[in-house]
C-alpha cells in the first residue's frame, strides 16, 4: 500500500466544528480514467500568489486513490492499477470510473453567513426598485431583520436549516465550508448559532470551521451603545465561545453602520487574547484604512471592494489572504466589483467565496462565484479554481490539510461532467458536479 504522507497539525483551533462525524467511516476511494485531474500539486506550498495561481498540475489519464479518508495516491491510471495493493483489494475499492470528466480538490467556500431562518424578501423587491445596501438597513431590513427568527428558533432548528445548506454545496462541489455566527446578537442566540454549526457540521461528512460574528452589526437594544455591545463582545461572546472551543475565528464587519476601526481593533485584541485566529469584513461599502488592522495579521481580508492601492502593497506583504466575494456584488448590483486584477498583479493570496447569506448573496454556488470571477474580475479560469481551493484552504489556515491533491492531504475531491476545467466557470449558473468526496466520503447525485 502507498505510504501516507506527512500532514501537519495547523497548530490553530480549526477543529472547532466538533468531534469526528458519528457513524461515518471513510473506506477505499479510487478514482481513474480522469481526462483533466487537477492536482494544484505545488513545490512552494501556502497560499499561492501572482504567476502561482494559473499553476495547475493537471494530470491526463489521471487517477486518485484515498484510503481512510486521506489521499494516498495521484499519478496516472495505468501506474494506480498496477499498484500492488490496488491490484489485491480491487473488489473493496469504491471505483469510480471519470471517462470525460474534470476532477478538482473540492471547493473551499471560506465566507459563509448560514445560521438564519428566513429568505429576505421584503429587502430584495426594495433592491429590485433601487433602495441601497445602506437605505435598505436604515428602513428596518438588513442584518437586523434576520434577528427575530434566529432568536426565536431552537438550536436544532437552525442546525437543521445548515445542514441543508452544508448539504446544497456538497452537491455543488464543496466541501470544506467556513461558517459564521452573527444572526442572533445575543450572547445566548450567539453561542447558539455556534452550536447549531457544531451539530450540523457533525451531520455532514464535509469540514465545517466555526466562525463568530457577533461583531456583525450593533442589535437594536445597544443602539446608541455600541461601546456596551462592544464590551459583551469582548468580556462575554469571545471568552465563552473560545471556552467551549465553539468557534476557530472571530470577524468583525467594519464598516460605517456597522463597527468602527477602533472598536475592530479592541475585538481583534480580545480574539488574539482567547488564541482565536481573526478575518474582517473590511471596505465592503467604503473606502477605510487597513493599517490598524494588519497589525493584528488576520488570516483573511474579505470584500475589499474599495480597497486602496498603499493598502494592497501592504497586505501583499503578509500572509493574510484577500477573499473576494463577487456573487454580493452581483446580488447588490452596483456594477462594482472587487479589483482582484489589481490584487493579483501586486501579489495578493486571492481567494474566492460565496458569502452565502439571505441579504446580499442568497447562493451556495462557487461554480457561479467562478464564473463571476472570470467575467466580471477578468481572473482566468485557472486563476479562479486555486483561489477557490488552496487559497480558500489558506485562509481558513489549513493549507497543510485541504486546497490540493497531494498524498497525505484530506481527500476533499469534485468531479465535474465537463471536458475542460475551463467549463466550470463557463456554464453560468448550471450544476456540472456529479461526485463530491468529503473526507473519503463519496456523495453522488
Ligand atoms: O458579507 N457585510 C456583512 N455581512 C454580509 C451581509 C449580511 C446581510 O446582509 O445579512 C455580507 O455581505
Ligand atoms: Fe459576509
Amino acid at each position: 500500500m502507498p505510504v501516507l504522507g506527512k500532514y501537519p497539525t495547523s497548530g490553530f483551533r480549526v477543529d472547532a466544528a466538533g468531534p469526528p462525524k458519528a457513524g461515518i467511516s471513510a473506506g477505499a476511494v479510487l478514482l481513474i480514467n480522469i481526462k483533466q485531474l487537477l492536482t494544484l500539486r505545488s513545490s512552494s506550498g501556502g497560499a499561492r500568489r501572482g504567476a502561482e495561481l494559473n499553476e495547475l498540475g493537471i494530470i491526463r489519464d489521471g487517477a486518485v486513490l484515498s484510503v481512510g479518508g486521506k489521499i494516498v495516491s495521484v499519478g496516472n491510471t495505468s501506474d494506480a492499477l498496477r499498484d500492488p495493493w490496488v491490484r489485491e483489494n480491487r473488489r473493496k475499492i469504491t471505483e469510480f470510473p471519470c471517462e470525460g470528466k474534470v476532477v478538482v480538490p473540492g471547493f473551499v467556500d471560506a465566507h459563509t453567513h448560514p445560521v438564519f431562518m428566513d429568505a429576505r424578501l421584503i429587502d430584495f423587491e426594495k433592491r429590485v426598485s433601487g433602495a441601497s445596501y445602506e437605505e435598505i438597513a436604515e428602513s428596518g431590513g438588513g442584518i437586523r431583520s434576520s434577528l427575530k427568527g434566529v432568536r426565536r428558533a431552537t438550536r436544532n432548528q437552525l442546525a437543521q436549516r445548515v445542514l441543508a445548506t452544508l448539504e446544497e454545496m456538497g452537491a455543488q462541489g464543496t466541501t470544506t465550508v467556513e461558517a459564521k455566527s452573527g444572526y442572533g446578537l445575543t450572547i445566548e442566540a450567539e453561542l447558539k448559532s455556534l452550536e447549531a454549526i457544531r451539530e450540523a457540521a457533525c451531520r455532514w461528512p464535509g469540514t465545517v470551521v466555526p466562525t463568530l460574528l457577533g461583531a456583525h452589526v450593533v442589535p437594536p437594544e445597544f443602539l446608541a451603545r455600541s461601546h456596551s455591545y462592544v464590551d459583551a463582545v469582548c468580556k462575554e461572546m469571545i471568552p465563552l465561545a473560545a471556552k467551549r472551543n465553539l468557534a476557530a475565528f472571530v470577524d468583525v464587519f467594519t464598516e460605517r453602520g456597522a463597527f468602527s476601526l477602533k472598536e475592530t481593533e479592541t475585538i481583534l485584541r480580545v480574539a488574539a487574547h482567547h488564541c482565536l485566529a481573526t478575518r474582517v469584513h473590511v471596505c465592503q461599502l467604503a473606502k477605510c484604512n487597513l493599517q490598524p488592522i494588519l497589525k493584528y495579521h488576520p488570516a483573511s481580508l474579505d470584500h475589499l471592494d474599495y480597497v486602496e492601492d498603499g493598502d494592497v502593497a501592504a497586505i501583499a506583504k503578509l500572509d493574510t489572504v484577500a477573499t473576494l466575494v463577487p456573487a454580493s456584488n452581483y446580488f447588490l448590483a452596483t456594477g462594482h466589483f472587487p479589483p482582484a486584477r489589481k490584487l493579483i498583479d501586486a501579489g495578493v493570496p486571492v481567494a474566492l467565496a460565496t458569502d452565502y447569506n439571505p441579504g446580499t448573496s442568497p447562493t451556495t454556488s462557487m461554480p457561479f462565484v467562478l464564473s463571476l470571477a472570470c467575467t466580471q474580475m477578468k481572473m482566468s479560469a485557472a486563476e479562479a479554481i486555486v483561489a477557490a481551493t488552496m487559497n480558500g484552504a489558506c485562509s481558513l489556515r489549513l493549507g497543510n490539510r485541504k486546497g490540493s491533491l497531494e498524498p497525505g492531504k484530506d481527500a476533499d475531491i469534485a468531479v465535474f461532467e465537463v471536458a475542460d476545467y475551463r467549463e466550470i466557470p463557463y456554464w453560468v449558473a448550471a450544476n456540472r458536479c456529479s461526485t463530491t468526496i468529503l473526507n473519503g466520503i463519496p456523495r453522488t447525485e
